[in-house]
């Protein structure tokens, strides 16, 4: 059984529903990424539409420790879950208990849970009794009231094995900045280690992230069209040919997946990549409604050379 080396601040790629599939994780975890997370996994789809969810749960062997992220409010469909072979391949599980989507609310899964410390006990100590493995939960700094600090302690008391804090209330969604101050408060407050995530976008916003005494930071947006961040906030000697990853990226999901799907899929990312790049408007409408993903790909090579 392996567990996350938390002695040199390890460098977590975040959860992200709809971006962090596995060509994602594969570049993220080749430029430096310590751990990486599947994005949330439904436990009843799980249960009920296993290949539904079969897609999210692909990995590579570059992904150093694998973490599957998983949601739910029903202790027996979370018990499943873990036990399910889908996951078998994961080093660790995490339990998402930070969503703030209202689909997921409603609910009563994802940050809903900040508001049933008592359901959300139970399905941490259900989820550790399921398994060997490291268990770990993701939350924010509150749904109705403010309750990070009790709500990281009762995880502590449930047997969670490390936690991460993403330093928003649910009603703040992604906007004004994450509260490092409450970051380096629940970091003083438990024994066991917490994950700093919120903001971490450059080796500024890194050091400030440290500077709260965190075991491990996790990154989320500021890997967008930019997995090889990692190797940036190590200071890696490394030189990214980022057409190169780009096409990588492509071609472990074109492995799995039909084109009809990836077309429409890709469109995202390949912005995201090409979002500093100086290109035409003409050429970012192509890629925006990327209908035939090698025309996009000689178009790439011709912008990327030029930059
Ligand atoms: C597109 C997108 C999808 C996300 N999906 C998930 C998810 O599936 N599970 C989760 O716990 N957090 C999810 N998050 C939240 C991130 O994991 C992270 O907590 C948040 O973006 C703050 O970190 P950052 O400032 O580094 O982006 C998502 C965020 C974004 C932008």
């Amino acid at each position: 059984m392996k567990n996350l080396d938390f002695k040199n601040c390890p460098l977590i790629l975040a959860p992200m529903a709809g971006v962090t599939d596995v060509g994602f994780r594969n570049i993220a975890s080749n430029f430096g990424a310590d751990a990486t997370v599947t994005e949330m996994l439904s436990a009843r789809a799980m249960a009920h539409n296993p290949t539904k969810t079969g897609f999210m749960t692909l990995t590579t062997d570059a992904e150093k420790f694998k973490i599957a992220q998983i949601f739910g409010h029903e202790e027996d469909y979370m018990e499943k879950a873990i036990k399910s072979p889908l996951l078998s391949n994961f080093d660790s599980f995490d339990i998402n208990m930070g969503c703030p989507a209202p689909k997921i609310v409603k609910n009563g899964e994802g940050s809903a849970l900040m508001d049933d410390l008592s359901l959300a006990s139970k399905i941490i100590s259900t989820c550790k009794s399921a398994t060997d493995k490291p268990v770990s939960v993701k939350f924010r700094k509150g749904h109705k009231t403010e309750n990070f600090l009790e709500f990281a302690r009762m995880c502590e008391e449930s047997g969670a094995d490390f936690v991460t804090f993403h330093a928003r209330t649910v009603a703040q969604g992604y906007s004004g900045n994450a509260d490092y101050e409450a970051i380096a408060k629940v970091k003083a407050n438990l024994k066991i280690p917490v994950i700093g995530n919120g903001d971490v976008v450059d080796l500024k916003s890194f050091e400030q992230m440290k500077a709260t005494g965190v075991d491990g930071v996790m990154i989320g947006r500021g890997s967008l069209g930019q997995p090889w961040i990692f190797a940036k906030l190590k200071k890696l000697d490394v030189q990214v040919d980022k057409f190169q990853q780009v096409c990588r990226h492509i071609e472990i999901l074109r492995k799995h997946f039909e084109e009809s799907w990836l077309k429409l899929y890709i469109r995202k990312h390949l912005l995201w990549y090409t979002k500093d790049l100086p290109m035409s408007s003409d050429l970012r409408l192509k890629l925006a409604t990327c209908d035939d993903i090698d025309d996009c790909l000689s178009l790439l090579n011709d912008a990327f050379d030029k930059a």
